[in-house]
């Protein structure tokens, strides 16, 4: 007990120390030709409580790009300056280094003529928007229109594949939906009646498609002019992410949808992790460098920078193997595993019959030592992760053991089958085991 208390209160030291310092390496880093030589110490922002920036407009992150060309050439691979991507009668382009991004062709029996719009396409999936501004489903199309990329861990396959059969009359594109996806979204009212580049779907305007600068430093027209005054929003707490990485309007309610995460609610998951309940999203991620393409950026703080202590529970060295797809085990692969769903669960095949695989991460961390399966992961009717009395949630063992110690419904691979039961014993005292 005394050495665990050591430890703890260590590592929070050492974290708090890490906030300051990774601030300082990030200013340092972006700082633009032209800026004052600024002392050394953490960035002063003059303004954290005005995002509209005294009523500015928008500019475009082109702008920007003239004077912050290192933060820009960063958010280009980042899957948020991809959120929305306007298509201009051909197929769209996204960086090389982005392996999984693409979208080849359109639904069948459409052209790229007919699309205005595709939503993603970057890292997992992508929808396309009608030129009327209609979201494509199969209900009204008679064709799939749902794309997924290619996704190694799940062994899903690049391809169509069906989205909202039960949608037979057109699906606006409306600002409920594109809140999330652009840069300066504006809902639909009487004040302002207009719809984006006039399509009748789409209920709302923005600026710019996809999040781009200005969707978290606010309007830049009155920054431009005088970049000295340093007064242009920027909020270094997890309320920035929050806004679009929360699922519904309560924070504290991780949602959830038949039997996964949902998969934008990592403000909500990291609120229930216990130890990491506090951490702005920044302590581990490079607010415009992207973790899914560009991972040594995008992770600024790697777990074993706080966490000096840890082993690998018993997998050190341990390589994963499943045809093609080899996975060299890191704590993610544990503490991190795939709760959440956005686009192609993996099937029995992948999982076995236990095992339980979406495409998303989850921000949990913890991990849930105790007899169950995922269901009592779950709240009764579903629709929430459930927590304990002091508001912490923990994945269940079959999201985070099975998916590779599978039964023998599964291709074969290197990890031996364990049982539902014999997982939860055995995780139970797991980095206690001889390394
Ligand atoms: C004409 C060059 C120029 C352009 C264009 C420009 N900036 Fe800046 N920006 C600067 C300079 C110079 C600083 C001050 C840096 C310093 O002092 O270290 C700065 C600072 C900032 C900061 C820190 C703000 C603060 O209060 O400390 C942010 C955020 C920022 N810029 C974002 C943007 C965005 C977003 C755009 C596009 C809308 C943009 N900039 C366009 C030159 C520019
Ligand atoms: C509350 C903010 C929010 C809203 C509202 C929202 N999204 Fe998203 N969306 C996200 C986030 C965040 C992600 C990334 C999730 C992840 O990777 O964990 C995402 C991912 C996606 C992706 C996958 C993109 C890719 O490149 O793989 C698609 C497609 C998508 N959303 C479509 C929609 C549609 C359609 C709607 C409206 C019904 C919608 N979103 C509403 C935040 C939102
Ligand atoms: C997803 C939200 C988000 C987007 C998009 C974003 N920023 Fe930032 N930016 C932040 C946050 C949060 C900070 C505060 C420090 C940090 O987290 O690194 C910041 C800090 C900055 C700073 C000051 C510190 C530094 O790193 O130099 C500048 C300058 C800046 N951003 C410019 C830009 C420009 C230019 C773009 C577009 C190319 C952009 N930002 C896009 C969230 C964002
Ligand atoms: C305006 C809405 C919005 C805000 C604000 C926002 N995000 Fe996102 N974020 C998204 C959407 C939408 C996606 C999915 C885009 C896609 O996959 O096409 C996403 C995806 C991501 C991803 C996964 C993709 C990648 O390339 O790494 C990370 C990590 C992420 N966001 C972190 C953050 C952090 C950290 C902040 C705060 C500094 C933040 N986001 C603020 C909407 C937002
Ligand atoms: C303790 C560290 C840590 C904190 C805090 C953290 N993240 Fe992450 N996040 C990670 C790591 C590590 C990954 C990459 C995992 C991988 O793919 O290997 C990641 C990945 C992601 C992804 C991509 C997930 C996927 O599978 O598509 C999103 C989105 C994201 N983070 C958003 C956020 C947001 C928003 C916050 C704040 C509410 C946040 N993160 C806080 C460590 C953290
Ligand atoms: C900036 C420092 C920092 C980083 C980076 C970090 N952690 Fe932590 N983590 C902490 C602190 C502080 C605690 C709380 C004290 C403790 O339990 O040791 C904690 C607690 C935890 C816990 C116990 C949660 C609970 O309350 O039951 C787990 C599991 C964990 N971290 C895993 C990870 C993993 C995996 C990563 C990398 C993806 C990571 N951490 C990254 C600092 C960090
Ligand atoms: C093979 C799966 C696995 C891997 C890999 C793994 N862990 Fe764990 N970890 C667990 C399990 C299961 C528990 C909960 C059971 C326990 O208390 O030992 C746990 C508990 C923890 C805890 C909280 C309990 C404690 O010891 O204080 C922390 C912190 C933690 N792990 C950090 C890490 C870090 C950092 C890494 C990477 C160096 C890592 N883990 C790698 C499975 C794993
Ligand atoms: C990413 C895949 C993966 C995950 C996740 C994973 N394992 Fe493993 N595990 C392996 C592989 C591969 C081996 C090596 C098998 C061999 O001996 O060849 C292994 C080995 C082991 C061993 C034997 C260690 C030794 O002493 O040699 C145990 C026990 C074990 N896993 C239990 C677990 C438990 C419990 C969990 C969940 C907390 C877990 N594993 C999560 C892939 C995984």
């Amino acid at each position: 007990m005394t050495r665990q208390l050591t430890r703890i209160s260590r590592v929070a030291v050492l974290a708090s120390g890490l906030i300051v310092l990774v601030l300082t390496a990030g200013l340092l880093g972006g700082c633009p030709p032209g800026g004052s030589p600024g002392t050394p110490g953490p960035p002063v922002f003059n303004n954290t409580t005005d995002p509209l920036n005294a009523g500015a407009s928008y500019v475009g992150s082109r702008a920007c790009a003239a004077c912050h060309a290192d933060i820009a050439v960063r958010t280009r691979l980042h899957a948020h300056s991809h959120a929305l991507v306007p298509i201009d009668d051909a197929a769209p382009t996204y960086p090389t280094q982005a392996a999984r991004a693409g979208v080849p062709d359109p639904p069948d029996g459409k052209q790229w003529t007919d699309v205005s719009y595709i939503i993603g396409g970057y890292t997992l999936g992508a929808l396309f928007v009608d030129t009327q501004g209609y979201v494509m489903t199969d209900g009204v199309d008679g064709v799939h229109t749902q794309w997924n990329l290619a996704f190694a861990p799940t062994g899903t396959e690049a391809g169509f594949a069906v989205y909202r059969p039960d949608q037979q009359t057109p699906l606006p594109y409306g600002y409920r939906c594109f809140r999330c996806h652009t840069t300066g979204p504006a809902p639909q009212d009487r004040d302002r009646p207009g719809s984006q580049e006039g399509r009748p779907g789409i209920g709302g305007t923005w600026a710019e498609a996809g999040v781009q600068c200005e969707a978290c430093h606010g309007p830049g027209s009155n920054h431009l002019p005088r970049p000295a005054a340093r007064d242009l929003f920027v909020d270094p707490t997890p309320a920035t992410c929050a806004r679009c990485h929360t699922e519904g309007t309560d924070p504290d309610v991780i949602a959830a949808i038949d039997g996964y995460i949902h998969p934008n609610t990592q403000y909500a998951e990291l609120r229930a992790s216990g130890g990491h309940a506090n951490f702005a999203c920044n302590i581990c991620h490079d607010s415009h460098a992207s973790a899914v393409y560009d991972r040594e950026r995008g992770i600024r703080n790697p777990c074993a920078v706080c966490h000096t202590d840890a082993n690998m529970a018993a997998h050190g060295g341990v390589v994963f193997v499943r045809g093609d797809y080899r996975e060299t085990m890191t704590c993610e692969s544990c503490h991190m595993p795939f709760a959440g769903l956005s686009n192609a669960a993996a099937g029995p095949a992948v999982v076995g019959g236990t095992g339980r695989m979406g495409d998303v991460r989850s921000h949990i961390f913890r991990i849930a030592t105790r007899d169950a399966d995922y269901a009592a992961m779950f709240s009764a009717d579903g629709r929430s992760v459930s927590k304990d009395a002091q508001g912490r949630a923990a994945v269940t063992v079959d999201f985070v053991c099975l998916r590779c110690h599978t039964d023998e419904t599964a291709a074969p691979n290197s990890a031996f089958f364990l049982s539902l039961d014999s997982a939860w014993q055995i995780a139970t005292g797991l980095h206690r085991l001889p390394q």
